[in-house]
């Protein structure tokens, strides 16, 4: 048993997660839906008897989070089954199994940080779907099991609110953002790292099993993130302007206060996610590319 296998291989941080152990030289093998769909359990008992893989991440998910409020049942075979039986799989094959959560499984009506182990309490079907996921790790892999939470993930690998507010500045004169709900931006690559190192570490027998907060450091309101896109554009930040959820209203509803505590990782001597303007800052240059690229395509 060596190596890593990715599920979900094909979705945004999959992507970076791919890219990010092959520069680190690890030996990884990435499997995108067509290539297994993680609720067949035969074929990923097949897929874990092929590839022997000594960790593996997953990074599929139903990530429609206004979706599944309709289809919390095809939400939930995704979030829920399909990590029960990758870690029925993984436990046993004995290879260690991450599993990527999310902040919806807090109620989001906190006022300071949301430690690991602090009480759930999910308000949209995303965010129930993703707690069983998190649950069915955990108790089937009480000792190789792993939830990595993040949140307000963007990346050059996929539709994101970044991508999004690259393009509404080429062609809005002013945008109203929800100044109303608070969390913290965290980008794939730093968050591709993160799992490298837990990887590693749970290898090595130094990061306790259980749960870790894979967010950036600091906080911000989406109006507060979208300013700093603007500032990187060289677009008047003013242009900006704040407003509330209400002007948004949504199906599933959205967490005011989604800002996650990252405790855990300094017993597993791993460096928390940096700050999100500097990572913000370096991601930057990528998706204004990719994002420019696919507006010439898309015409
Ligand atoms: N994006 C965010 O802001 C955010 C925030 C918090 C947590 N997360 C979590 O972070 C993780 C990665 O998210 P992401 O943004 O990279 O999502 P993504 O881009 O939507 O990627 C998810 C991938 O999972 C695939 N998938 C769906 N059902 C599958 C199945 N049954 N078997 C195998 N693959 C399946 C999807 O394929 P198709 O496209 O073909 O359906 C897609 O490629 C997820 O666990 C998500 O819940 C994301």
């Amino acid at each position: 048993m060596s190596g890593w296998l990715v599920t979900g291989a094909g979705g945004m941080l999959g992507r970076d997660l791919l890219a990010r152990l092959a520069a680190a030289g690890e030996r990884a093998a990435g499997l995108d839906r067509s290539a297994l769909d993680i609720t067949d359990a035969d074929a990923v008992r097949a897929a874990l008897e092929t590839y022997a893989p000594a960790v593996v991440v997953n990074c599929a998910a139903w990530t429609a989070v206004d979706d599944a409020e309709a289809k919390e049942a095809e939400a939930l075979a995704v979030n829920g089954t399909g990590p029960r039986v990758l870690a029925e799989a993984c436990a046993a094959s004995g290879a260690v199994l991450i599993q990527v959560s999310t902040d919806y499984v807090f109620a989001g009506d906190g006022q300071t940080p949301y430690g690991e182990y602090d009480a759930t309490g999910p308000r949209s079907a995303y965010g129930r779907t993703k707690l069983a996921g998190e649950r069915a790790v955990l108790d089937t892999l009480p000792e190789t099991g792993y939830v990595v939470r993040t949140a307000w993930l963007y990346g050059a690998g996929g539709g994101n609110f970044v991508r999004t507010m690259i393009k509404l500045e080429s062609v809005k004169d002013t945008l109203d953002v929800v100044d109303d709900q608070r969390g913290q931006p965290t980008w794939t690559g730093d968050l591709a790292e993160l799992l490298v190192r837990l990887g590693a570490a749970a290898l090595e027998g130094v990061a306790e099993p259980g749960i870790y907060h894979g967010t950036s450091g600091g906080e911000t309101t989406w109006f507060g993130f979208t300013r700093e896109i603007f500032r990187l554009l060289g677009a008047d930040p003013e242009r900006v302007r704040p407003t509330a959820s209400e002007a948004f209203v949504r199906p599933a509803p959205r967490p005011a206060y989604s800002v996650l505590g990252h405790e855990r990782w300094k017993r597993a001597g791993i460096e928390p996610i940096r700050e999100w303007r500097a990572a913000l800052e370096e991601a930057f240059p990528a998706l204004v590319a990719v994002e420019r690229q696919s507006g010439v395509t898309d015409q």
